[in-house]
């Protein structure tokens, strides 16, 4: 079987087509606590464990003093993908890259922002845009959905949860697409269109944060700008710019591009199987149970590391402080071990123990939008549509770290009168 399976999980190419479910099946049975050599895609030459099972990743990660965020043993970089980030510059930095108990007190300040009261207030007008997105999509006889839709939505609401004007919008996929794609460069690689796209969101950002700061408001990054940590946080105090700058930055990335392939993916499991369409259509109460599979089978954040900081030992292998610790999400939410026949996509899955958010400390602090964004589309689609069919062929992004889509093209029937 080993012969059999090449396992390069640093190769954007294995992730082309979708998850590498053959790679991780492998893994999970054969090599649960698997060592992966470095590879022409890991800086710094250093290979790395990989963690498949559900309950080996939940094991490494509701143990967030044993396997760090930051760094770990006596190295210099650190952060949670696999290429080690400068420490202090981006590892410790920014905010799901730092350990409690700063982490921690970073993320009081910014729940009330996400909690569900916050996103009832919100919930109105995110619905009124995904009406406009959608009835626009349906005038038109085949529609990029990605782009015209699933693209939208999230990154109108996380322009308006950090208080961006709705008119830079645009500006901020642009740079999203140029740093997270891997599409013109490597893991651990930059191109000069990502550099270029770096320069010019950093030097927005800067001027976006001053005017927090000036004139703060009922937003997201008015609290980043205003805060001041109590002295356990380490240091106390506002937050340094980068940490700000790095907050914004982190929060553009993380409610747009993951939002957006969940969606597309969710749309996608559908046009294989337009009985489940009918399904729900009949039977709206389905939907929660429908949008929790849908984050499940995209698994769009594909995976995060961990660093070690003290030897640990599990099914046998050990491992050493500072050995780099990699939680595969997307293997976990495909184990069946703890999902009956995860290869089917089934809107009745219940329990659904997914990890699509991750767990433990940086459980994702943007879920429960996710979620509501996924709840609007989907409503406001079986609303309006009887049936959706593809119309093109869906480009994927390269990616081993976002399972994601560039273009989704679909035709969609509407509903009669
Ligand atoms: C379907 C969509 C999403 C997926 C699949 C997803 C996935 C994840 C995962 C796996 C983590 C854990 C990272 C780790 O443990 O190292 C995470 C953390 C995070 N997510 Fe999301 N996310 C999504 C949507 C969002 C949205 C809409 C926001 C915007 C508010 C967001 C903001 C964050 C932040 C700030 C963290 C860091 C939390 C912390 O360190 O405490 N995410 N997300």
């Amino acid at each position: 079987m080993a012969n059999e399976v090449r396992i390069d999980l640093t190769d954007p190419d294995l992730f082309a087509d979708g998850p590498p479910h053959s790679v991780y099946e492998y893994l999970r049975d054969e090599a649960p606590v698997y060592w992966h050599e470095p590879t022409s895609n890991t800086p710094g030459d250093e290979g790395f464990w990989c963690l498949t099972r559900h309950e080996d990743v939940n094991w490494a990660v509701r143990q967030p003093d044993l396997f760090s965020s930051v760094s770990g043993g006596d190295r210099g970089g650190g952060g949670t993908l696999i290429e080690d980030l400068p420490t202090g510059i981006a590892a410790g930095v920014l905010f799901n890259m730092q350990d409690d108990p700063r982490h921690r007190h970073v993320r009081r300040l910014v729940t009330p922002s996400v909690s569900p009261g916050r996103l009832r207030q919100i919930r109105a007008g995110l619905a009124d845009r995904c009406a406009t997105l959608l009835d626009e999509a349906l005038e038109r006889e085949t529609c990029d959905f990605l782009v015209e839709v699933a693209a939208e939505l999230p990154l109108q609401a996380i322009a308006s949860l950090l208080g961006v004007p709705q008119e830079d919008r645009h500006f901020l996929l642009d740079w999203a697409d140029a740093t997270l794609d891997y599409d013109d460069h490597n893991p651990g690689e930059t191109s000069r269109r990502s550099l270029e796209a770096g320069a010019a969101m950093s030097a927005y950002c800067a001027r976006l944060l001053e005017e927090k700061r000036a004139f703060p408001a009922d937003d997201m990054l008015s609290v980043i700008t205003t805060a001041e940590l109590p002295d356990d946080a380490g240091p106390g105090g506002p937050l340094s710019d980068l940490e700000q700058q790095m907050f914004f930055h982190l929060l553009v990335a993380a409610g747009s591009e993951t939002t957006r392939n969940s969606i597309t993916a969710g749309l996608l499991a559908m046009l294989d199987r337009p009985e489940l369409w009918e399904t729900l259509r009949a039977d709206r109460t389905l939907l929660p149970a429908a949008v929790e599979e849908m984050l499940r089978w995209a698994s769009s954040t594909v995976y995060n590391r961990r660093t070690a900081t003290g030897g640990a030992e599990r099914h046998g292998r050990l491992i050493r402080p500072g050995d780099k610790v990699v939680l595969w999400w997307q293997a976990a939410n495909f184990d069946e071990r703890a999902f009956a026949d995860p290869l089917t996509f089934d809107i009745r899955r219940s329990p659904n123990p997914h990890l699509a958010f991750g767990a433990g400390n940086h459980f994702c602090l943007g879920a429960n939008l996710a979620r509501l964004e996924l709840t609007l589309v989907f409503d406001g689609l079986l609303d309006r549509v009887e049936s959706i069919e593809p119309a093109g062929v869906v480009e994927r992004t390269r990616s081993n770290k976002h399972a994601g889509f560039r273009h989704a093209p679909v035709r969609f029937r509407p509903v009669a009168g």
